[in-house]
């Protein structure tokens, strides 16, 4: 490989080797016999090692309950627990009480949904009228949705009588600004990706909250494939709610969050019920916390907290707007690479404008399971299947596709792997 010339704030080729040596498994060896080539981020991130460490790390020094008893291990336990907290607000421009864990973004997407949809019952008293949805009302998504952030709301539409609306595309699959004639007086909540996990491309975040307050709407953004890629400042999008995954940056799995305004966090009744979320109770019923608390019945999962704020210290100090910067340089490379391959049709904006290396793509006659194979004998781990976006997959009029995804330690060289391999895909099943 010749050395290149690093596009401004890239990682140079001395540091991109810094920074792999911080990740055990990229050392890994592949069914062909060579270091796994990760294309893979989207689906989960892999690990630096102070990440796997300070979970472990937990385990060994600090393990214990939080927000119980005394001694000095709980003590521990709960500052690692809010530390985590106040660690993912900074990262996220929000406050560190308008955080709320989950066990993953999907589950903070249903969170919210729920909790509408018992505000809608009439629980949660005069605090949660104004989240109250009925006939009459409306919830708007986008044809891009990953499901996650779908079918809780057509779940939701479902027990209110609310109608479901979303946001068309155009052809190359952005959100179509042409369509946010959608968001009428009637919506109450727009849920969109910030980028979606099939096409890569950002949505028209502006655009979409501006219609969104312009007839008092909320709007829940699902930051799962841009947080560990762009810099995020919750407020500055105007954003009422935002959904994150720690094991899509760089942290570990079984943990996510929820970030939600103060004072609508303050309207919602809880969802799950239990420990460590009531202010009193008796046998005739009980009364609930203040939000985050309010929301995070049961044992939660401290150690997991633990590594993902080491993951979060990790991508700071590389610095967002570098990792945004090196993986925009790899996207462009990815993407002119792959248009160069006969017969392969990239899902999603052929162009690397607003949008993130996040790369589906389907290949003439050939299905993705098979791409995959091939691929995986070559060392090259790629997704296929639908990527838990069937409607996006059917706008493109296929039922699957393979995707290739980077990450802060993704090289040039794993791109030019990617793209032999693709190569070689075509002439085994009879391409040119
Ligand atoms: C855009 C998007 N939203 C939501 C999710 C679900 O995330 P989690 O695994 O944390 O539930 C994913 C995971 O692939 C995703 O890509």
């Amino acid at each position: 490989m010749t050395p290149r010339e690093p596009a401004p704030g890239a990682f140079t080729d001395a540091e991109l080797e810094r920074i792999r040596a911080d990740f055990p498994i990229l050392g890994r060896i592949g069914r062909g016999g060579r270091p796994i080539a990760y294309l893979d981020a989207s689906a989960t991130s892999q690990k630096p090692a102070c990440v796997i460490d300070a979970e472990a790390d937990f385990y060994r020094t600090s393990n214990a309950a939080v927000h119980r008893g005394t001694h000095l291990l709980g003590d521990e336990a709960t500052s690692a627990f809010e530390d985590g907290r106040t660690a993912l607000a900074r990262f996220i421009g929000g406050r560190p009480d308008e955080i709320v864990w989950t066990k993953n973004a999907t589950e903070a997407i249903n969170l919210v949904a729920l909790s509408i949809g018992h505000a809608s019952a009439g629980r949660g008293g005069r605090a949660a009228q104004r989240l109250r949805l009925g006939e009459g009302d409306r919830i708007v998504v986008s044809r891009a949705e990953h499901h996650a952030n779908l079918i809780p709301w057509q779940e939701l539409c479902a027990r209110t009588g609310a109608e479901l609306a979303w946001l068309d595309l155009t052809p190359d699959g952005r959100i179509d600004p042409a369509t946010l004639g959608v968001i009428t007086e009637s919506t109450r909540l727009v849920a969109v990706t910030h980028v979606s996990n099939v096409t890569g491309a950002l949505s028209p975040v502006e655009a979409i909250t501006a219609a969104a307050r312009a007839v008092g709407a909320l709007v829940l953004l699902d930051t799962c494939q841009s947080s560990a890629h762009l810099p995020i400042d919750v407020r500055a999008l105007d954003a009422d709610f935002a959904v994150l995954s720690s094991h899509k940056m760089l942290g570990p799995t079984g943990v996510g969050a929820l970030w939600g305004r103060r004072e609508l966090l303050e309207a919602m009744p809880p969802v799950l019920t239990g420990g460590s979320m009531i202010a009193h109770v008796d046998m005739g019923g009980a009364t609930y916390m203040d939000p985050p608390e309010r929301f995070e019945a049961g044992s939660q999962p401290v150690a997991q907290i633990a590594g993902w704020t080491r993951a979060l210290d990790y991508l700071t100090g590389l610095g967002m707007d570098r990792i945004a910067a090196h993986e925009r340089e790899l996207t462009a490379l990815m993407l002119d690479a792959v248009a160069s391959i006969d017969g392969v049709r990239v899902l999603g904006p052929a162009d690397d404008e607003d949008r993130i290396g996040v790369v589906a793509f389907a290949v003439d006659g050939v299905h993705p399971h098979d791409v995959g194979q091939v691929m995986d004998a070559d060392d090259v781990a790629v997704r296929v299947g639908h990527h838990c976006a069937i409607p996006l997959h059917s706008f493109f009029g296929v039922r699957s596709s393979a995707r290739a995804s980077i990450a802060p330690t993704t090289s040039r060289d794993e791109i030019h792997r990617l793209v032999d391999s693709l190569a070689r895909v075509r002439s085994y099943f009879g391409g040119r």
